[in-house]
């Protein structure tokens, strides 16, 4: 596996492979790789020719100077973990400069999708998403780009803005991948603390445990009962949940009111923000 730093070098990389018939897959990362993102190199390389992962910390993607600076750069050990376990051809590392010789001002207008939950509470953090994945999009061109579900309502706004920018590509949404104890697996969870990693597990517990509550209460009710629930660790202390429809993104008030709910969490363990969510009805 090939480890490319600049764009330039990208592009021909890709278009060699291009020359030569090749399906190009793109799965992006900001790096600190686990187990999650293996599960979208695999499904990359079982379904395209030709795999780019990008290992990229994107600055303007973060809200949270603090954030920025503690997020796990483990550039070395990705390397190796995608040389051991997948057949990806190529990592592209590039600097921050590489990427933003000059600040990107670009604003993307990704409408409803991004005005909830996450965009609502980390101004400008999807802005800076779509900067990074649009600029990916346009190095590599890629028949496919890989998300992991975790981040559900990401996925919901790089589809608006793939339709925005008129990329043709399709967007592949992979599951969620968990520890044995049920914990959505995330670089993050290196930053947690014992105390708090052992306190983690509690948050998809009382989602899963809240599926069955869908018979009995309405969505207000449940979304009252799931923020008790997990806050009944102490440890934990949650910031939003909100059961949304599964394309718009927006809260629903009866369970009629959409085909299928997700409930959406973002929970504070310490220092570290995790997020979570689970479908409770199809
Ligand atoms: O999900 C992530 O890791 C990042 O938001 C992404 C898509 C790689 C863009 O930096």
């Amino acid at each position: 596996m090939e480890v490319i730093n600049t764009v330039a070098a990208l592009k021909a990389r890709v278009a060699a492979a291009r020359q030569q018939g090749k399906t190009v897959g793109l799965v992006p990362t900001m790096g600190a790789l686990h187990v999650g993102h293996l599960s979208l190199v695999s499904r990359a390389c079982q379904e395209c020719d030709f795999v780019v992962v990008s290992v990229f910390v994107n600055p303007t993607q973060f809200n949270n100077p603090d954030d920025l600076r503690t997020y796990p750069r483990t550039l070395d050990a990705d390397v190796d973990l995608l040389t051991n376990n997948t057949k990806a051809d190529v990592v592209f590392a590039p600097s921050v400069a590489e990427v933003y010789p000059t600040p990107d001002t670009r604003v993307f207008d990704l409408g409803p999708v991004a005005q909830v939950m996450e965009g609502a509470h980390r101004p400008g953090h999807f802005n800076g998403v779509c900067q990074i994945v649009s600029k990916l999009f346009a190095y590599v061109s890629p028949d496919k780009a890989y998300f992991g579900e975790k981040d559900f309502q990401q996925i919901a706004v790089i589809r608006q803005m793939v339709s925005q920018c008129d990329f043709k590509l399709e967007i592949v949404d992979c599951p969620i991948v968990r520890e044995a104890d049920g914990l959505a697996v995330s670089s993050r969870n290196t930053l947690l603390t014992p105390e708090h990693r052992a306190a983690a597990p509690h948050i998809h517990e009382v989602l899963a445990a809240s599926v069955a509550k869908v018979a009995t209460m309405s969505p207000d009710e449940l979304t009252r009962w799931t923020i008790d629930e997990v806050n009944k660790n102490t440890l934990l202390a949650v910031e939003y949940y909100e059961i949304v429809d599964a394309l718009t993104l927006q809260p629903i008030k009866a369970w009629t009111d959409t085909t299928s709910a997700v409930g959406c969490i973002t929970v504070q363990a310490g220092a570290v923000r995790l997020i979570d969510n689970i479908r409770l009805t199809k």
